[in-house]
């Protein structure tokens, strides 16, 4: 039952600036201070207080070619990085990031990041999966730039302080429920609640930038945080804009086994490595040449493999270990300190002396909404994919640019979030005008929000939201894993739909605007559902295996019908997607690399 103004009756208090950033991890923090540099007047809007962002809980390090521990330069990055996508990765945004990074990297460096380093006091660098040298021809490159094993916090720590000190204004603790779209599809704005007093606000823009994270929480065990709920996928999905390649979903190797936290892949670059239940280290047969350096679509699938031929560790033989045990306890403790705390505090293990117990966990989405290599929301008209939507901006996990294909190499986040951060700020100095005077917003502007927000505040079902969610997250989990079949995918389209429709009788008990998290898990779960049935009805629909996509069935990569990007919308209504495509960029950003041809993907 909704209330019975539909919506009409909140106040509203109305802000304008010219830019507005939702999101305040890594990507949203780093564009905002480009847009506050540029003399942009910019509002920052979080759910959260902007160092719980998820970008805090990055371990290993972000990778750019510094080459300060071995020969390395961005031609060699971006080649890893095309591999690694599966050749499902656009090329011309793979060389810009390639390209942009160690400049990024030095960036972050005089802004303050506390690197560590190496004895000359250069910024230390340590090997991540599928990263490697001279073409992949020679060993594996020392590329991952590390803040011990907590770059990421140290990263959006130091990006806040550079916030505050260009003057960004935040909006703390505010939930950004829709977008505001004209009737040209220009997106004008956003509209939030605030949710410690429960008022409404409307942000007025000439531009907006959505850097909202990723949906892993539509999955049972994810590492991500109970926040990432893919808000601005589904701010985009309900304006009836596309979104790309969600099938792809990445697990990493190691989340400790039943709490699902991450064990960074820094602690097989450190030397770590994998066991199974005879002891053996499994990865010598899978990757011959990188072994537990392989990118982690391979290793979780190699992991699944000897837990599917029985042998597992443990007492349901159901998981594998994770050996850091031989390393010197000096270098666990000066290189290593977070994820040996996580290992004692989540899995009772002492690293110097026992094995982690380990499962590969749902870690990042290869897929979300569609953009170019400046962050300008894309959309498909006639025959063009590639048409800019005006005053729409997306970054991060939140994005697609797409420079992770099928599958994303560790570490290549974090320098995604800062180079096309940064990016981001460079185009809005260019086609934002500081204190330009905006159009009046439609006296409507906030109705579809709001009757949205009532919807679910006067929600009189039977079902609560956390029950429903759990149901998305069990079919997520059960039926769009690692290794995925026709007939399991075709049972997970009808179950996911069922907990679609299910929404139409979601309860919420509290009706109360202020601290109502039933009714923010409402919106969240929103926000999740139509993600999780589109990565579901992508993976069914794609009928060859590529990347973390990898179909049992269909189990070779199948260039000739398969080389295309997925692009979703919804009838978030009639509940129904609807597929098209769009081709990969066969091209480079410069004449300097050529396109780097597709060939088999063997480590
Ligand atoms: O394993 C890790 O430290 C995660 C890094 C990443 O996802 O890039």
């Amino acid at each position: 039952m909704a209330s019975p103004d539909g919506g009409k009756a909140y106040p509203i208090v109305d802000h304008t600036f010219d830019v507005v950033v939702v999101g305040a991890g890594g990507a949203g923090l780093r564009a905002t201070v480009g847009c506050s540099q540029a003399g942009l007047r910019t509002a920052c809007i979080s759910k959260v207080f902007p160092t719980r962002s998820h970008t805090v809980a990055a371990q290993g390090g972000v990778a750019a070619s510094l080459a300060n521990m071995g020969p390395d330069n961005w031609k060699w990055h971006m080649y890893d990085t095309v591999k690694g996508s599966d050749w499902l990765g656009d090329q011309d945004a793979i060389e810009y990031l390639c390209r942009n990074a160690p400049a990024a990297v030095y960036e972050l460096e005089h802004w303050g990041v506390p690197f560590s380093r190496t004895a000359e006091g250069k910024i230390y660098q340590r090997p991540f999966g599928g990263m490697t040298t001279d073409y992949g021809k020679g060993p594996p490159a020392q590329r991952t730039c590390a803040a011990a094993d907590r770059t990421g916090h140290a990263m959006l720590h130091t990006l806040y302080g550079q916030a505050l000190k260009n003057e960004t204004e935040f909006f703390i603790e505010y939930f950004a429920i829709d977008l505001i779209m004209d009737a040209q599809g220009q997106c004008r704005g956003v509209v939030c609640l605030k949710l410690d007093d429960g008022t409404i606000h409307r942000f007025r823009s000439q531009l907006v930038i959505l850097a909202t994270g990723g949906y892993g929480r539509a999955y049972f065990s994810a590492t991500s945080a109970h926040t990432c709920t893919g808000d601005g996928g589904g701010m985009i999905l309900r304006a009836g804009l596309p979104i790309q390649d969600l099938e792809f979903v990445q697990f990493h190797p190691t989340g400790i086994y039943g709490a699902g936290c991450l064990i960074t892949e820094g602690a097989r670059g450190e030397g770590g490595y994998l066991t199974n239940a005879k002891g053996e280290r499994f990865m010598e047969r899978y990757a011959p040449s990188v072994k537990d350096l392989a990118p982690r679509d391979m290793v979780s699938r190699a992991m699944t493999m000897e837990i599917r031929e029985g042998r597992g560790v443990g007492k349901g033989a159901d998981h594998i270990y994770l050996h850091l045990d031989h390393l010197d306890p000096a270098i666990l403790h000066e290189r290593l300190p977070g994820i040996s705390e996580s290992a004692r505090i989540f899995a009772g293990v002492d690293v110097t002396r026992e094995p982690i117990p380990v499962l590969p966990t749902v870690h990042y989405n290869m897929g979300g909404i569609q953009t170019n290599y400046h962050g300008e929301v894309l959309t498909k008209k006639g025959d063009n994919p590639d048409v800019v939507v005006p005053g729409l901006m997306a970054l991060g996990e939140a994005a697609c640019v797409s420079v992770h294909g099928a599958n994303r190499l560790g570490s290549n986040s974090l320098i995604d979030l800062v180079v096309f951060g940064r990016a981001a700020g460079l185009r809005a100095a260019e086609i934002v005008k500081a204190g330009a005077k905006q159009p009046e917003l439609p006296a409507d502007s906030a109705e579809l929000s709001l009757s949205r927000l009532d919807r679910y505040r006067y929600a009189k079902g039977a079902t609560p939201t956390a029950e429903l969610r759990l149901s998305m997250q069990k079919v997520m989990q059960n039926n769009c894993a690692v290794y995925r079949t026709g007939e399991v995918l075709q049972e997970g389209v009808k179950l996911i739909q069922d907990v679609w429709n299910g929404r139409d009788d979601l309860k919420v008990t509290d009706r109360s605007l202020v601290w109502n998290s039933d009714l923010i898990e409402t919106l969240e779960f929103d926000n999740l559902i139509v993600q999780a049935v589109v990565t579901m009805v992508g993976a069914e629909n794609r009928k060859e295996s590529r990347g973390a996509h990898a179909r049992e069935d269909f189990a070779a990569r199948d260039d000739a019908n398969w080389m295309k990007h997925t692009l979703a919308t919804i009838d978030d209504t009639a509940k129904a997607v609807s597929i098209d495509y769009r081709p990969v960029h066969s091209y480079t950003m410069t004449e300097e690399v050529s396109y780097i041809e597709p060939k088999a993907r063997v480590y």
